[in-house]
């Protein structure tokens, strides 16, 4: 089994984009760690980050044939606004973890609400880089854990 980590737009800027908010981890290091993480699980960890709506619902679609298991993913603004990369999680019906590196709920008020959130087996939001690797922990938990 894979589990696939798939990151919204901007959040290839991670590191020099709003500190204060986001950190000052870069998303190659953030994407390493957790591939680490996977390694120790023998987990293969796959990631991908687009700006773009488009390759994010494409690789949700391909997902559903590369035996990827668990997806996670910080669909970023795409959280707020996107129907069709909701309707991508949907179609291929894998369970998958939303994360957030900022509390979403502590910041603008249109940010309270996602598309993903009903859909989602968790939601793991304010904990910087350390949301994705919360949200690691417990994909691979319920893989343990599930009945062969
Ligand atoms: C984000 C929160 C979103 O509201 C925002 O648009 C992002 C990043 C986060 O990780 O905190 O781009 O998903």
């Amino acid at each position: 089994p894979k589990i696939l980590v798939l990151h919204g737009p901007n959040l290839n800027l991670l590191g020099s984009r709003e500190p204060d908010v986001y950190g000052t981890d870069t998303l190659a290091s953030i994407d390493q760690r957790l591939q680490e993480r996977g390694k120790r699980a023998g987990i293969e960890v796959a990631t991908f980050q687009s700006n773009a709506e488009a390759p994010l619902i494409e690789r949700v679609h391909a997902a559903k044939s590369d035996e990827t298991a668990w997806i996670i993913i910080n669909p970023a603004a795409f959280t707020h606004t996107s129907v069709a990369l909701r309707d991508a999680l949907a179609a291929v019906g894998l369970p998958f973890i939303e994360v957030h590196l900022s509390n979403v709920h502590a910041r603008e008020a249109f940010r309270k609400h996602s598309y993903f959130s009903d859909l989602a087996a968790g939601v793991v939001a304010g904990f910087g880089a350390q949301s994705y690797e919360l949200a690691l922990e417990a994909a691979i938990s319920r893989l343990a854990s599930k009945p062969k």
